[in-house]
């Protein structure tokens, strides 16, 4: 069985000091959490050394939410492998539907990323996921088999074990239209069968998820967990999500 984890991506949201605020407020209801459910949060890079200050020696698990695939050079603005890892940063998410469509992530540069990452020793996080009009289309299962597939092209089938992956649908993110669970596990399905080797790897769902519709995802057998955004800043909404995700 894979592990179960929730993912808390943070996106542009919290000065150092609203993020001490957060943990302030987290830490002490996280030790009471399903001790089975993998906690990380995914913070700005700004305040990194806040979170992992406050989150050392404590369960809950660092990530960035992209990284360059490069370890150093000539790029203005980027973050490298090594960076993170001086935070003790231990996941990354990578292809994320935001940075695809505003940053230029492409298929290729994801799959660029997700070599660095498990090279540096980093859990990469690759999100997947078809907008409106590909649903509509009847390209959704077309659309995630591509970018799944995309993303691990080269990449040695025995790593496969050391990766994560969200399945977002981009219609469902921030806009409180979360995905049918059992469509959301059906798709989720197809993306574990496109690649060989994905067998123990967890898939989480992303787009809307928040405490009151975390069970009806994980009582569905191929989602591994959640890739939350808007419902995870809020120390105890988030600690509701993780409580009611325990399956
Ligand atoms: P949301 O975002 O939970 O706010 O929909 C999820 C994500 O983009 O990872």
């Amino acid at each position: 069985m894979p592990r179960t984890i929730i993912a808390g991506n943070w996106k542009m949201h919290k000065t150092a000091e609203e993020t001490g605020a957060f943990f302030d407020a987290f830490l002490p209801r996280a030790a009471a959490l399903p001790p089975e459910i993998e906690i990380v949060v995914c913070p700005p890079f700004t305040a990194l050394a806040l979170a992992a200050s406050r989150t050392n020696g404590t369960r809950v698990r660092l990530g960035a939410q992209t990284m360059h695939w490069e370890l150093e050079g000539p790029f203005t603005g980027e973050v490298s492998a090594p960076m993170l890892l001086e935070f003790g940063v231990a996941y990354v998410i990578l292809g994320h539907s935001e940075r695809r469509a505003y940053c230029n992530e492409t298929d290729r540069t994801v799959n660029w990323k997700v070599s660095t990452a498990l090279a540096q020793g980093l859990t990469p996080i690759v999100a997947v996921g078809e907008t409106l009009d590909e649903r509509n289309a009847g390209q959704t299962d077309d659309r995630v088999i591509a970018q799944t597939r995309a993303a691990f092209d080269g990449i040695a089938r025995n790593l496969l074990d050391r990766v994560v992956l969200a399945y977002e649908p981009i219609w469902a993110i921030g806009t409180g239209k979360n995905c049918d669970p059992g469509e959301a596990n059906r798709v989720m399905t197809v993306i574990r069968e496109c690649v060989s080797g994905l067998d123990r790897t967890p898939i989480l769902y992303g787009g809307s998820m928040k405490a009151e519709n975390a069970g009806a995802y994980m009582e569905r057998p191929n989602v591994n967990g959640g890739l939350v955004g808007g419902a995870s800043l809020d120390p105890a909404g988030f600690a509701a999500l993780v409580e009611n995700a325990k399956v």
